[in-house]
Formats: C-alpha cells, structure tokens, sequence
C-alpha cells in the first residue's frame, strides 16, 4: 500500500446506466468498478456489482482482475478473459506466493453476469456482473470501512486453457497495483434494481478447491508496483 494510492471515482456505465465508484488507469485504461447496496438494505446485503473494462492484447489475448484488498496474496481474487469464441470466462482465485498461477476458487460467493454490461471482441473486454456473498471480512472486504485499499491487475499475454475457468494465468505484465475505494460512496439505493439485471451463476471446474478463509489478509508486501498511478 503507497501513500499516494488513486482513489476511486464516480462513473456511470454507458452500457447499463449502473453508476460505480470506479478505479481507472489512464496508462492502461484498466478499469474496475463497484457498487454497494445502500447501508440501509435488507436484500443483497452481502453482495456487490462489478464491472471490469480493459483492452485485450495481440488476438484478444490477456486477462483482467481484481483483489479484494491491496494484497495479492490471500483475499479473494477475480479474473476475467476471453474464450476467444464471443464469451468472457471468468475465475475466483486465490494466491498463497507470488510466483505461480494462483489457483481457482470456491467458496460462499458467487458470481452472475450482468449480459447487458458485457461486451467483448478482439481488442477490448467489459464485464459486469453481481459478486453474491462477496462482500465479506475472511474475503477480504466486508463494506464497513468508509474506503478501503483493493487492488487491480492486467496483463496482454495469452491465458492457458483459456477455454476453462481453470485458465492459467500468467504474471500481469501489462501492470498492476493498488487503489483506494470509496466504498461509502460506492453504496446506491438502486442496487437491487441494477442486481436483477443480472443472469445465471457462472460455475467452477472440477478442479477448483475450497477458499481458505484463514489466510485472506495475506502478507502486506509492498511490492514494487509497476502501477498506473495517472
Ligand atoms: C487474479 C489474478 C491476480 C491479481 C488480481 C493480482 C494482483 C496483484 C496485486 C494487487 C499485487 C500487488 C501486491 C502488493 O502490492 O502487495 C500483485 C503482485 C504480484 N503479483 Fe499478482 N495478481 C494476480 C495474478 C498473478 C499471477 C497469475 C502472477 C504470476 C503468475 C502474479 C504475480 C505477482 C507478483 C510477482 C507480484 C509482486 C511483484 C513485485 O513485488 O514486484 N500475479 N498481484
Ligand atoms: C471492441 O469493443 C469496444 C467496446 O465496445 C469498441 O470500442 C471497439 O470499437 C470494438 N472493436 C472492434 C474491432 O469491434
């Protein structure tokens, strides 16, 4: 975590009018939004939306995600990328180092795209969705701190398997880092209006195992960020 982390900002979606709070690199045009339910809801409570946008390398290739917190390793990861077939694949993951391909995920949370937020071709990828149960303290962000650190990663080189959601992702060459969300700010009392637009759950592979609820705070490493701070 830097002192000078960028801090979200308020963008409303052009695909579905959703208004996030909205981390966005001007280096990368990575983006990665969010959005709460209102601190008085009795629906949804635990849940958020989310809307990746990035472009895509050579052929469409390369993947987008975000973390929780500002760590890597620990909270709960998302992934997302194309099949290269019309369709965004996307993955929870969960890193314990940084070095290899964190493994995929299961657990409470749920994700279910949004198909009127979702658009992907060979250049650029957006994805909306509803992470359900994803707005949780062993996750790694549970809403109830008024802002708090989250972190983003991009990369342009080709996803492995890229048709599963066991894809193998390699390291995020295009950049990464972290940001500071207005998570108070992020809360709308149209959430449940914008969360029914969402579909059916996505599904794991078979291979997915059990998120380690006991290691989501993660080491706070520094790192050395080749991030996008513009
Ligand atoms: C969903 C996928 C991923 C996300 C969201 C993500 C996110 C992050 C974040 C936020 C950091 C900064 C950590 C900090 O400042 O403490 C980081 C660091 C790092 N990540 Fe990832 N990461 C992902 C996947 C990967 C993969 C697949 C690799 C490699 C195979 C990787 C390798 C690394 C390395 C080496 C660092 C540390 C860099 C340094 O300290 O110089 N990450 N990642
Ligand atoms: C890909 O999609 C983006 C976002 O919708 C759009 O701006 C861009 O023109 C599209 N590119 C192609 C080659 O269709």
């Amino acid at each position: 975590t830097k002192v000078s982390a960028q801090v979200s900002s308020a963008f409303t979606d052009s695909l579905t009018g959703i208004q996030f709070q909205r981390f966005f690199g001007a280096r990368t045009n990575f983006g990665f939004g969010i959005v709460l339910p209102p601190a008085t809801a009795l629906t949804n409570t635990n849940s958020f939306i989310g809307q990746l946008t990035f472009p895509l390398g050579t052929g469409g290739a390369g993947w987008g995600g975000f973390s929780l917190t500002g760590n890597m390793e620990g909270p709960l990861l998302m992934a997302a990328w194309s099949d290269g077939a019309g369709d965004v694949v996307s993955s929870f993951r969960q890193a314990f180092n940084e070095d290899d391909n964190p493994p995929e995920v299961t657990g409470s949370f749920t994700l279910k795209p949004i198909p009127t937020g979702t658009v992907v071709n060979n250049t650029f990828l957006a994805y909306t969705f509803l992470c359900e149960g994803c707005l949780d303290a062993s996750l790694g962000l549970d809403g109830a701190s008024a802002t708090q650190d989250m972190g983003w990663a991009l990369a342009s080189r080709a996803v492995g398997n890229k048709a599963s959601s066991a894809g193998v992702l390699g390291f995020h060459n295009s950049g990464f880092g972290d940001f500071r969300m207005n998570v108070q700010a992020a809360r709308n009392a149209r959430f449940d209006e914008w969360a029914a637009l969402a579909g059916t759950a996505v599904s794991a592979s078979t291979g997915a195992t059990p998120f380690d609820t006991t290691n989501a705070g993660g080491s706070d490493d520094e790192g050395d960020d080749g991030d996008d701070s513009d």
